[in-house]
């Protein structure tokens, strides 16, 4: 079923003919994934909580709007009283792996549970612990540029920027630097949970990903009992908060939902920073001259091209929004890379400055979900393109990358062919 969802939502000639169906939201089409910002420009001047009929749900495009809906608690991420995701939880206890995935997830429950897992993970993964990253994520980044330094060309996604953080978390969890190759595997397939209609071969793939790595972590977390060291895992099973700590379905659910989590995101973030870079020739010079502005890069590429464009929320009752009638049990998407435009908030918002400041965009979310990894992300970003740029100052390549990632939540060149001299 998910196959030939998956295999449909390629076929854009099919979605062209749908348009009126589906318009102003069809981020099937090129146009969309091209820049997306003119379809979320459409509907926050025009109708900012759009009601598409065809997804049947809501689209908040503005920014006190979707600041609103990630603050509410009447708004939850836990989605089983939808229609739709109970069917999909109910297919998922079929299998107690997926089950943990799904019922353990950070990101799809809330109220207590939510609380007691994030309090748990937390007490591991502390922003010290981060920050004690930063030597190692050095050498990680230098190790892999000087794998490419003699090419005279690579494709800067699939050599640099989805290696960091891979390598970077797999390393932060304690996983031996021998198996990072099997690791990097299963992290492509798992992260079609972040969007299920990315991938190609349904969920066969990515389900066995998921089988692989529990049994995985599995071995490796019976080790770390016995033999604790300095890494995440071993932290993750020293946790305890108010005498509670984490099960074995916990620690399993939670290592891998680290890596999902982590990976494409950070590695679109570094994606996205180097078309930045090459759209906007005076803005790199100016962080090359000024290399001290790197925080405020990285944050300014974090709301001018979000990795993240949009996350759900469902309404636990009745409410209204923007005017609009919501009813219990509806979704409502909150686009962040919408808000994040959005020039009531910011000023100037379709200008690219590295050196911005009152940047309270909304890339990592906020409230209760707010993304635990922003410390780590940012870290990732600011050594990776701090980095590329020491290295290969003078690197070149197209401002528009031969093709965006078909998704519709996730932003980020799917390749990015750049010449290193
Ligand atoms: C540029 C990189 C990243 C972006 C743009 C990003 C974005 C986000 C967003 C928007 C949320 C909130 C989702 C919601 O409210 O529905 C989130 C949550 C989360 N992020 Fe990130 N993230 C990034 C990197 C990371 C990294 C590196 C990690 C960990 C290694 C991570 C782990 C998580 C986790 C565990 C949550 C769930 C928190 C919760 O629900 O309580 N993220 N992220």
């Amino acid at each position: 079923m998910l196959r030939l969802i998956q295999w449909l939502t390629r076929r854009e000639g099919l979605f062209r003919v749908l348009n009126p169906l589906l318009a102003p939201f069809n981020p099937f089409l090129s146009e969309h994934r091209n820049n997306p910002e003119l379809t979320w420009r459409r509907l926050r001047e025009t109708d900012p909580v759009h009601r598409s009929k065809a997804f049947g749900s809501y689209i908040a495009t503005r920014y006190d709007d979707v600041l609103f809906l990630l603050r509410d608690a009447n708004f939850t991420t836990d989605r089983g009283e939808n229609p739709v995701m109970k069917f999909i939880l109910k297919l998922s206890r079929r299998d107690p792996v997926f089950s943990a995935l799904l019922e353990r997830n950070l990101l799809t429950i809330d109220g207590a549970e939510h609380k007691r897992l994030r309090g748990l993970v937390s007490k591991a993964f502390t922003p010290r612990r981060v920050e004690q990253m930063r030597p190692r994520l050095q050498t990680i980044v230098d190790d892999l540029l000087d794998s490419v330094s003699g090419a005279s060309e690579i494709d800067l996604v699939e050599e640099f920027a989805h290696p960091v953080p891979v390598i970077a978390i797999a390393e932060m969890l304690g996983v031996p630097s021998s198996d990072r190759d099997r690791f990097k595997a299963w992290s492509s397939q798992l992260v079609q949970l972040l969007d299920p209609l990315q991938g190609r071969g349904g969920a066969k793939p990515m389900t066995q990903a998921a089988h692989e790595i529990f049994g995985y972590f599995e071995q490796l977390l019976d080790q770390r009992r016995t033999e604790p060291r300095d890494d995440l895992l071993t932290a993750m099973i020293q946790a305890e908060d108010g005498g509670q700590t984490l099960d074995s379905a916990d620690l399993l659910a939670l290592s891998s939902l680290l890596l999902v989590a982590g990976h494409e995101t950070t590695s679109n973030l570094i994606g996205n920073a180097v078309v930045a870079l090459l759209r906007y020739p005076d803005e790199r010079k100016r962080l090359q001259d000024d290399p001290s502005l790197i925080t405020s890069a990285i944050d300014e590429v974090l709301r001018f091209e979000s990795p993240i464009q949009l996350t759900d929320r469902m309404a636990k009752s009745d409410c209204e929004l923007g005017g609009k009638p919501i009813r219990r049990g509806q979704i409502v998407a909150s686009v962040l890379a919408a808000a994040n435009r959005d020039p009531a908030r910011f000023p100037d918002p379709d200008r690219f400055d590295i050196g911005r400041t009152d940047n309270h965009h909304l890339a990592f979310g906020q409230g209760n979900h707010f993304c635990i990894g922003s410390q780590l992300a940012r870290l990732e970003a600011e050594v990776a393109i701090g980095s590329l740029l020491k290295r290969f100052p003078d690197f070149t390549g197209h401002p528009n990358p031969p093709a965006w990632r078909r998704s519709m939540i996730i932003r980020g060149p799917e390749t990015l062919p750049v010449r290193l001299s």
